[in-house]
């Protein structure tokens, strides 16, 4: 069986990797993946967003699964394309892919199915959202209504923060059409944990929960950034909080995307706070969190591409999702400077044999070696009996691989045990 994969960073690499194990999948293609992972797959030169090229590719190619593992096809609709064209595939449709593609939507479908959330308004101009802040409490939260890289939210500390956060996306367009419109939401306090979770639209199947760190320093300081290292699970989590979660968001969240004629099917990820008045949805995402599925993909028992299908087909009732009982975490190794400014081109040097598993993100490969490429370079993610022991097996390789002007946080899961 012929697979494509849709995306070119870490979580790819999980996702092929991953795939890899199952014995019916002769080639794993990533459209365009990195130099880094193109000893799993082969990569091909064509963007993500490069819709009617990967149509014609997969069609030539005789592919026969496509995995579309980036927020931006599937908020353009790639899955839709490939139904037109026979080709099963794995993510949501363009119709509900919207629950990341527009916060005004996800906030709204929150609001009208009861599934508890941080309380909201939505200003389609400037002048009422400057309106609003005169009498705000703060801190708020500021959030561009579409994609923006995972740059689009900022926690406003007082109303001037507040008053440059609604200018920059308002009127100097910092994400473009994507801050057209804003949310601006309660702060919510409390701890927060990533639960992505399979789903066909009929079932839902959660994963191990995580916990990303995004913050580019120790002690969660400096910018925020695409993320920096996970856990999983985490060991806040516990059982009663999941059977909650369950009742009060995973079910009611997947049968409203259903009432709206809009079935999510794929993997959804849920971005919760947990506060002292119970679990509410920060954020919706239509896909595996990156580098949140470089934790939790490890620790999957079952195979992936059966649940995969499994989903295409509704049927994942019929699938015993299973999980190792261990611990994982993944280091990011970053070029330094990320994510303002950063140099690349540098030679990443690796030992012949590590513990952990790694997964390529920014690099490039010239004449079999491989060159940094881009902010967030590796991760770095070893399994362990317990969390403690995972971080030390993780950090023990992390040191072990060299570049020039790399940059890691020392303290990713330090805070969970
Ligand atoms: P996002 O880009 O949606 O993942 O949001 C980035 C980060 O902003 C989240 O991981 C939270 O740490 C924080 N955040 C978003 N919304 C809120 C909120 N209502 N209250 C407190 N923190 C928030
Ligand atoms: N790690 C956060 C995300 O993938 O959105």
């Amino acid at each position: 069986m012929k697979v494509a994969v849709i995306g070119n960073g870490g979580r790819e690499h999980a996702i092929i990797k991953k795939i890899k194990e199952n014995s019916k999948v002769s080639k794993i293609y990533a459209i365009p993946g990195n130099g880094g992972l193109s000893k799993d797959a082969e990569c091909v030169n064509i963007g993500a967003l490069e819709t009617e090229k990967i149509i014609e590719f997969v069609k030539n190619e005789n592919i026969e699964f496509v995995v579309v593992a980036q927020d931006d096809p599937l908020v353009k609709g790639t899955v839709d394309e490939l139904e037109k064209i026979g080709v099963p595939s794995f993510g949501p449709n363009k119709a509900a892919a919207i629950i990341e593609g527009s916060k005004v939507f996800s906030k709204n479908l929150m609001k009208k199915y009861n599934i508890p959330t941080a309380a909201y308004e939505v200003f389609q101009d400037k002048e009422s959202a400057l309106e609003y802040l005169e009498t705000a409490p703060m801190p708020t939260v500021i959030k561009a209504d579409g994609l923006a890289l995972g740059k689009g939210v900022i926690i406003a500390n007082n109303k001037e923060e507040a008053q440059k956060a609604v200018l920059d996306m308002m009127e100097n367009k910092v994400f473009g059409e994507s801050g057209s419109n804003v949310v601006i939401e309660e702060f919510l306090e409390g701890y927060e944990v990533t639960v992505l979770a399979f789903t066909d639209g009929k079932v839902v199947k959660p994963m191990v929960s995580s916990s990303d760190h995004k913050r580019a320093l120790d002690n969660d300081e400096g910018l925020n950034t695409g993320g920096m290292g996970t856990i999983a699970p985490n060991p806040f989590y516990s059982k009663e909080l999941a059977g909650e979660c369950m009742e009060k968001i995973f079910i009611p969240t997947i049968n409203a995307m259903k009432m709206e004629n809009r079935t999510f099917k794929g993997c959804l990820y849920f971005g919760l706070m947990i506060t002292k008045n119970g679990p509410k949805v920060i954020e919706y995402n239509c896909r595996f969190g990156d580098p949140e599925a470089q934790v939790v993909l490890p620790l999957l028992e079952t195979d992936l591409l059966d649940i995969m299908t499994a989903i295409y087909n509704e049927k994942l009732e019929e699938i015993d999702v299973k999980f190792k009982e261990k611990s994982a975490c993944c280091v990011i190794m970053a070029s330094g400077g990320y994510p303002v400014s950063y140099e690349k081109g540098y030679e990443i040097t690796l030992p012949e044999k590590l513990d952990s598993e790694i997964f390529f993100a920014g690099t490039k490969i010239e004449n079999d070696k491989i060159y940094t490429n881009g902010g967030r370079v590796l991760g770095v993610t070893a399994i362990g009996d317990n969390l403690k022991e995972a971080i030390e097996n993780s950090y023990k390789d992390v040191e072990k691989i060299h570049f020039t002007n790399v940059h890691y946080r020392k303290d990713i899961g330090k805070k969970y045990i």
